[in-house]
Order: structure tokens, then C-alpha cells, then sequence
């Protein structure tokens, strides 16, 4: 999920001021539209305020919470399994097209009981908004989820589309713009995210073989290596907030966004000892990558149990690597070691 706004009058850093503001809704809040340019309803329950946010929270959270993720792990093996033995098998492909966005659309493609959508998310790439061309259009998304609305209105579904579009809030059923929001989100949240984590750790593993080979003679730290993987990568660096709530406001003053960066809670000296070096030992690891307060990443366990399983398959694949080529775009400033994108990555098997 990346959401586009216009340019934020000023950002909150520090790992402190950055869980304060976050919970601070009532002065720092989600009530705006992101993505103006391609769309003009609002991401659920992404872009709306405590109390109505609550309400949307809860009637999602069954499809999110762990046990309901966990009964999937088997499939997302036998899908990371069949992807590293075919991306393996040919020379020189990108790790990213190749190999994070297949696994990550064809674990998508079970969650939401959609395989059959899998091939038609993936030529999407890895952002929605540029799927037809360089400039951000809505089209190719909007296309999908209004057809897969009226598939579900038809009531002869058996998937998640067909109980999102009948959810009931405050005993009312959810609009087809709320359907719009809160499926848009479902689709794209867990999409470039969870890609950018995959390559994180292709890139860093190839580039470290010794950091897997440790985490293959100590699997216990398997949790500790994808909180620090999660925390050095930012998959979302940055969201805004807004300081006057949109909805219903006549005069939006334009300075009224306000960037809250989860990457720099994410290498605040005061608290991780050598930010900038990837350490799975670190103990307590309070990162900010799926943010803080009430907007708490709503899919943190489908991308940990997604990490997790990938690692699994790395791990005792035996397998090996070396980065042959690499596009990658950092971060400005102080970030400027920490990857922003993976325009291309290429690895050879040693
Ligand atoms: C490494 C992967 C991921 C990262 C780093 C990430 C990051 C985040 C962050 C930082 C937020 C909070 C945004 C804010 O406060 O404005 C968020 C919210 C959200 N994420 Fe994720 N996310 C990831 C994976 C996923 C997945 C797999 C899904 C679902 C398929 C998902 C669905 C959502 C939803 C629905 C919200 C909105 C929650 C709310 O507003 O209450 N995310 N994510």
C-alpha cells in the first residue's frame, strides 16, 4: 500500500513523537482522501477516525486475526516451494516480477478464496495505479472491484468479496463505495509491502549468505530475524495525516497534511543500538512497520505468517545466492543505505 497526497507541510519523526501523534487522532487525523488523482472514495478503514474506524476494525478483524491465517501456512509453503525451484531452474530472472509478487498474489489468491484472480492481480504489477501505464490511473482497479460487486450482489459467490459486500455497520449493509474502500485496501495493502519485504531479504541474504546460514543453525530466531527484516526495510516509510478532518470541511487550508514517518521511529538511536546495521540479536525490537495506535497494520499477521513460511522454504531449501545485478533506489538523507525500491534484482545460485 502506498498512498499519494499532496506534498506534507511538516513530518513527525523520532520513535516517541511518532507513537504519540499516531495516537493522537483527534489532532493528527485519518479523515482525508489519499490518492486524489485516481479515486474519490475513501480506504477502510484506513482513512476514516475512531469511532466510525472501530466499527470497521471490528467487522474485518475475523478475516485478519492469526488462527484464521495460520490454517493457510500449508498452501503457502507448496506455493514458496514451487516458486524457488522454478525461479532457480532459470538463469537471471527478477527476483520481484519472478518471484515475491507470484508468491505473494497466489497466497493472496487463497486468503480471499480468488485463485482464480491470481493471474489477472499479478499483470497488474506491483502497484494498481500504474497497471496500464506510467501514469497513475484507477481504471484497471476500479474495472476489477466492480465487477467482482456485482458478482457478489448476485449472492451465488462463495468467497470473501461475497461477505465483504454484505457486511453489515451499525446494522446497515456497507455501500458499494465502502465495499470499493475497504476491498481496494484488502487488494492493496498487502501487495507492494509484502514484495519489497521478499526482496529486502533476497538482497540481504545474497549479500550476507553467512546471516542465513546462521539463521539455518539457529531457526529460533526466526521471529527476531523477520521483526529485524520488517524493521530495517520500512516496506511503508510515511503516511499523512491531516490536522482538519476532511469531511464536511468548506475551507481545507493546504498546509493541513502532516507526514508521520514510521521510518524514523524505525532507526531512532535512542532506541536501537546501530540502527543502520541489520542485527537479528537485537532482543526487544519496538519497530514502527506496521504503524502504531488505532491504524495498526490490519494484515501484520498475513505478513508475518507470508514472511515466515518464505523464510521456512529459504531456510531449508539448501540453496544459496549472489546479487548479478541490481536496480535499486534508497532512500534520501540519512536513510540513504536503506532500500526504497527494487526497480530490478538479479541473483545467480552459488
Ligand atoms: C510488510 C507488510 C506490510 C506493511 C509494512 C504494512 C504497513 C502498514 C502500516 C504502516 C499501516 C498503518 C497506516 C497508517 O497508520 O496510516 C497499515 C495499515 C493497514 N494495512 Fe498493512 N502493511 C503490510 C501488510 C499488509 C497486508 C498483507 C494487508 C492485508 C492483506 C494489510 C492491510 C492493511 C489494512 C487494511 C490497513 C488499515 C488499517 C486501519 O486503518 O485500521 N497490510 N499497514
Amino acid at each position: 500500500m502506498s498512498v499519494h497526497y499532496p506534498r506534507a507541510s511538516t513530518t513527525i519523526t523520532g520513535h516517541k513523537s511518532v507513537r504519540e501523534a499516531l495516537r493522537a487522532t483527534d489532532i493528527y487525523s485519518s479523515d482525508l482522501q489519499g490518492d486524489a488523482d485516481v479515486r474519490d472514495y475513501r480506504q477502510l478503514p484506513l482513512e476514516v477516525d475512531p469511532p466510525r474506524h472501530h466499527l470497521y476494525r471490528v467487522a474485518l478483524a475475523p478475516y485478519f486475526v492469526k488462527p484464521s491465517i495460520e490454517k493457510f501456512v500449508p498452501e503457502f509453503r507448496a506455493h514458496a516451494d514451487n516458486l524457488l525451484k522454478k525461479f532457480f531452474a532459470t538463469d537471471s530472472q527478477d527476483v520481484g516480477a519472478q518471484l515475491s509478487l507470484p508468491l505473494v498474489m497466489q497466497n493472496l489468491g487463497v486468503i480471499y478464496r480468488r485463485p482464480q484472480d491470481v493471474a489477472e492481480w499479478m499483470s497488474w504489477g506491483p502497484d494498481v495505479w500504474t497497471a496500464a501505464s506510467e501514469k497513475r490511473d484507477g481504471k484497471v482497479l476500479h474495472d476489477y472491484l466492480d465487477l467482482i460487486y456485482a458478482e457478489a450482489m448476485q449472492g451465488n459467490s462463495d468467497d470473501v468479496w461475497s461477505e465483504i459486500a454484505h457486511l453489515e455497520i451499525e446494522g446497515k449493509q456497507i455501500s458499494a463505495a465502502e465495499f470499493r474502500g475497504i476491498a481496494g485496501v484488502m487488494l492493496a495493502g498487502g501487495r507492494d509491502t509484502v514484495v519489497k519485504l521478499f526482496n529486502g531479504i533476497m538482497w540481504h541474504f545474497g549479500k550476507h549468505p553467512e546471516d542465513l546460514d546462521l539463521l539455518r543453525a539457529q531457526p529460533e530466531l526466526m521471529s527476531a530475524v523477520i521483526q529485524e527484516f520488517l524493521r530495517f526495510l520500512t516496506p511503508l516509510p510515511v503516511m499523512n495525516r491531516t490536522t482538519v478532518p476532511e469531511t464536511g470541511a468548506e475551507n481545507l487550508p493546504d498546509d493541513r497534511y502532516v507526514g508521520i514517518s514510521f521510518i524514523s521511529g524505525n532507526f531512532d538511536e535512542s532506541v536501537f543500538t546501530d540502527p543502520f546495521t541489520i542485527d537479528f540479536n537485537r532482543g526487544r525490537n519496538p519497530h514502527l512497520s506496521f504503524g502504531f495506535g488505532p491504524h495498526t497494520c490490519l494484515g501484520n499477521h498475513i505478513a508475518e505468517i507470508e514472511a515466515r513460511v518464505f523464510l521456512e522454504a529459504l531456510m531449508e531449501s539448501g540453496l544459496q545466492w549472489k546479487i548479478v545485478k541490481e536496480e535499486i533506489r534508497f532512500h534520501g538523507g540519512e536513510f540513504a543505505s536503506v532500500p526504497d525500491h527494487f526497480a530490478s534484482l538479479h541473483i545467480a545460485k552459488i
